[in-house]
């Protein structure tokens, strides 16, 4: 391990100003994305799909570090190039996923535990050698009656610092990821209280398993309601319930906070961020790796067609500085009036 090389890693990619792209989605998950627009997944249409996102001209101005799946980080641009090696040249960090999904937790209905550690130490070596200089792994605690157990909470929690152990032993900087869902019918109260549980577990397996803290990012969920509940917590109040939150669990030795958006609109994401920004001077980086909240208006632009491989790079990189814009809370939603 190199301590001095994680370290620059992680700072690299919480750059000011910039986040980290999620582009890591597993076949099935893409095929529901490509579903959406009517285009079949195939190993060509994946390819070219993260060709437009990664080679949007100035996308590396608010980009840090892009995640990659199994499948992508050994394909290659249109003119040959590795996208791992097109990416370090643009000065952004490779990244692959290494979890293998969330599978159904024995003996406990409703939960789940990722999976992906059997073979992982050769695997990272691997993946180090095409150009991977950070991982991440994803844990999912889902909320609902009598739901989630601090077993399946600690479980998960043990997992995810196992597969950091093993990173940083790989000089790979490890995104640690534990997504609380916003699935539920839940008050933004009840996220906060899982979310807690959640990160106190996780922080004291990451120090039980020895994790160099400065060579890691943590991948949270903000604290927010539901998608179905019946009254739902404003803007300002999510940033700050998600910020107060953090703030308790959450070491001021890691470098870097980079938030999924597990479902939330894109604009709501970025205005979310901007609001927490707002709140500084804060003890860590915030900032987005952002999925659906960077790509979904830049494939439905894109839609699948050679004609709109430019439109779809315009969407994406709008999206992208916006988000950039919110790691200095200096995003407004009217941009959004503005650019419709
Ligand atoms: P979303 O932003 O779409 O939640 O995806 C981020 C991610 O990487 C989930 O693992």
């Amino acid at each position: 391990m190199s301590r001095s090389e994680l370290e620059s890693t992680a700072r690299a990619m919480v750059a000011k100003g910039k986040g980290i792209l999620a582009a890591d989605e597993s076949g099935g998950t893409i095929k529901k994305r490509f579903d959406s627009i009517k285009l079949e997944s195939t190993e060509e249409a994946r390819r070219t799909y993260r060709e437009m996102l990664f080679t949007a001209p100035g996308a590396a101005d608010h980009i840090s570090g892009v995640i990659l799946y199994d499948e992508t980080i050994r394909q290659k641009t249109k003119d040959g190039t590795p996208f791992p090696q097109y990416l370090q040249k643009l000065g952004v960090v490779p990244g692959i996923k290494v979890d293998t999904g969330a599978k159904p937790m024995a003996g406990f209905a409703h939960e789940t535990i990722t999976e992906g550690l059997d073979g992982l130490r050769e695997r990272l070596a691997d993946y180090y050698k095409l150009g991977a200089r950070f991982a991440k792994w994803r844990a999912v605690i889902d909320i609902g009656a009598g739901y989630p157990t601090q077993f399946a909470i600690d479980a998960n929690a043990h997992a995810l610092a196992r597969y950091a152990a093993l990173c940083q032993e790989a000089s790979i900087v490890p995104i640690v990821e534990p997504e609380v869902l916003m699935d539920g019918d839940h008050s933004i109260e009840r996220c906060e209280e899982v979310t807690s549980n959640t990160l106190a577990s996780v922080f004291q397996q990451l120090h039980s398993h020895r994790i160099h803290l400065e060579g890691m990012i943590l991948k949270p969920n903000m604290v927010i309601s539901g998608k179905k509940a019946a009254s739902r917590a404003n803007p300002q109040q999510v940033a700050e319930a998600t910020v107060r939150t953090l703030k308790r669990y959450v070491p001021g030795a890691v470098p870097g906070i980079a938030f999924l958006s597990g479902g939330q609109s894109s604009a709501e994401a970025t205005e979310h961020l901007s609001l927490m920004n707002k709140l500084g001077p804060l003890p860590w980086e915030l900032t987005f790796s952002y999925g659906r909240a960077l790509q979904d208006e830049a494939l439905k632009a894109w839609g699948g067609k050679p004609e709109t491989f430019a439109a779809g790079q315009k969407a994406f990189l709008r999206r992208a500085k916006y988000n950039g814009l919110a790691r200095t809370g200096s995003y407004s939603s009217k941009l959004e009036q503005e650019a419709a």
